[in-house]
């Protein structure tokens, strides 16, 4: 009988893993953090119901005010990765210190996560997000190190986010590979593939500049000049303070996505191994430049990092080639 409308053969992730990787342990990985993707979706969408809203009474290493469903989702990731027995090393933004995963548990991936993006948004309902990036351990004694994560963001063998939006979306990338869309049928609780190849729009795409103007006055004069450019050719601003739904529509729509460090935040904001690094794999895949902007001296490029604690922070400058050139050029004084 022919498929209609997907009612006999659904492209389900697990489907395109298998066709895609033939890995079962990383298929098993991925089917493990979609699972998450899914519990993390249901309970922000009955937060209200369940009386999930507002603060846990923590902070986190980086010095966030912990809400519950930071903890709560932190919770479902690491109860999903720790038994999916393919991980070695874990870091969350939520934990201080990484997980070592006991060897009768472990596997041969690293896995660094946010468990919820924009987490002070989820008590005004305005989107929220999981990021993710993937590596594949070196080490080779029994139990997994903080080494085998805390390497160049060109090591990540497969790089994510999920979206809690209108709908609960999947974003893939494997190395060297396409950015592949998934959508949540929440009918049957699968994540089914919906668009292959995500590419920024080839000509640069909307005029769109999306950065927390609130920090402007602390921004060095680069920053200033080209966020002045970009309000002198009729860019529109957009910013939703979810990094996820931030980047997201920067890879659909085309603009430029900034987090720059400021006097305040020398080092920016942004978490480098669950922010930056996932971000930066899948801006580049889908034909973007993730870029640090000046930093430590240099302009550099974001994957090339190698952070040297799983906290790190580093500012941010991505989007479409177009716009994020203007400001490179601009640091290097070509523009
Ligand atoms: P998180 O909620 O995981 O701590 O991340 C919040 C981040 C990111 O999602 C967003 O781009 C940025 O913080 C927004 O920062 P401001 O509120 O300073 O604009
Ligand atoms: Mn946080
Ligand atoms: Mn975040
Ligand atoms: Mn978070």
């Amino acid at each position: 009988v022919e498929d209609v409308a997907g009612e006999t053969d659904f492209n389900s992730l697990t489907q395109w893993l298998m066709t895609n990787t033939k890995d079962k342990e990383l298929t098993v990985l991925m089917a493990q953090l979609a699972l998450a993707c899914k519990a993390t979706s249901r309970a922000c969408a009955k937060a209200g119901i369940a009386n999930l809203f507002g603060m846990y009474g923590e902070q986190n290493s980086s010095g966030d005010d912990q809400k519950k469903l930071d903890v709560l989702s932190n919770d479902i990731f690491i109860n999903a990765l720790l038994k999916s027995g393919s991980c070695c090393v874990l870091v969350s933004e939520e934990n201080e210190e990484p997980i070592i995963v006991p060897e009768e548990l472990a596997g041969r991936f690293c896995v660094a996560f946010d468990p919820l993006d924009g987490s002070s948004n989820i008590d005004c309902n305005v989107s929220t997000g999981t990021i993710f990036a993937v590596y594949e351990r070196l080490s080779t004694s029994p139990l997994g190190t903080v080494e085998d994560i805390l390497r160049t963001g060109n090591d990540i063998v497969v790089a994510g986010y999920c979206m809690y939006g209108a709908a609960t979306e999947l974003v893939l990338c494997f190395k060297q590979g396409k950015v592949e869309r998934f959508a949540l049928d929440p009918s049957l609780g699968e994540f089914i593939h919906t668009h292959a190849n995500v590419r920024f729009p080839a000509d640069g795409g909307k005029k769109i500049y999306s950065c927390n103007e609130g920090n402007a006055l602390l921004w060095d004069e680069t920053c200033k000049k080209a966020v002045q450019h970009f309000k002198s050719s009729g860019y529109a601003a957009r910013y939703v303070g979810s990094m996820v739904s931030d980047v997201h529509r920067t890879i659909l729509y085309g603009g430029v996505f900034i987090y720059p460090a400021d006097k305040k935040s020398t080092k920016g904001k942004l978490r480098v191994l669950y922010e930056g690094f996932p971000m930066a794999l899948i801006v580049e895949s889908a034909g973007g430049i993730a870029s640090t902007g000046m930093f430590n001296g240099s302009v550099q490029r974001m994957l090339d990092l190698v952070p040297t604690n799983i906290h790190e922070r580093c500012p941010v400058i991505l989007g479409s080639p177009r716009d994020v050139n203007l400001i490179l050029g601009m640091y290097k004084g070509t523009d």
